[in-house]
């Protein structure tokens, strides 16, 4: 059966930087093609430091600059978050990894790096960094999630 929205998450590992800038930039992106309510989107991480906490002041402010709207705050990922979304898009490796821990082994194939469309690499993690690193990451997801939500349309 198909699903009624579209599910899809993003995941890095403290919710408070790199997931919560790639879920604004892309609720824009759908907001702006008018689909928002075809879509399920929202954010986790894998460490508990920051759960409760509204996004980084940083990634706050590059995505107010960018024209996307506000994210809730910081949580972790769950075992049945497999049920709720069919698009698993992580910021590195290590995120790869530390969600497959959480997620049942027949969610794993979902799991996939989000800049698998354009570099196929790593979005550095900015929050040890200036915000010069923030404002690298907003333009590497932008570039990146306009791929995949063509991707998306064209697999539902
Ligand atoms: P994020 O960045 O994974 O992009 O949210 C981090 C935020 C906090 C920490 C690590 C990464 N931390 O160790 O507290």
């Amino acid at each position: 059966m198909a699903r009624e929205r579209i599910g899809v998450l993003f995941v890095c590992l403290g919710n408070i930087c790199r997931s919560p800038m790639a879920e604004g930039i892309f609720r824009r992106l759908v907001e702006e093609r008018g689909l928002a309510d075809r879509f399920d989107i929202d954010s986790a991480g894998t460490g508990s430091w920051h759960v409760g906490e509204q996004a980084d002041p940083r990634t706050r402010e590059v995505l107010s600059t960018g024209g996307c709207p506000e994210v809730g705050r910081a949580r972790l990922v769950r075992a049945d978050d497999a049920e709720r979304f069919e698009w698993i898009l992580v910021m590195d490796r290590s995120n790869a990894r530390n969600v497959k821990q959480v997620l049942p082994a027949s969610a794993h194939d979902r799991v996939r790096l989000v800049l698998e469309p354009t570099t196929g690499g790593e979005v550095p993690d900015p929050y040890y960094g200036g915000e010069e690193g923030f404002r690298l990451v907003f333009r590497l997801l932008d570039e990146s999630l306009g791929i995949w939500l063509d991707r998306m349309l064209d697999a539902s």
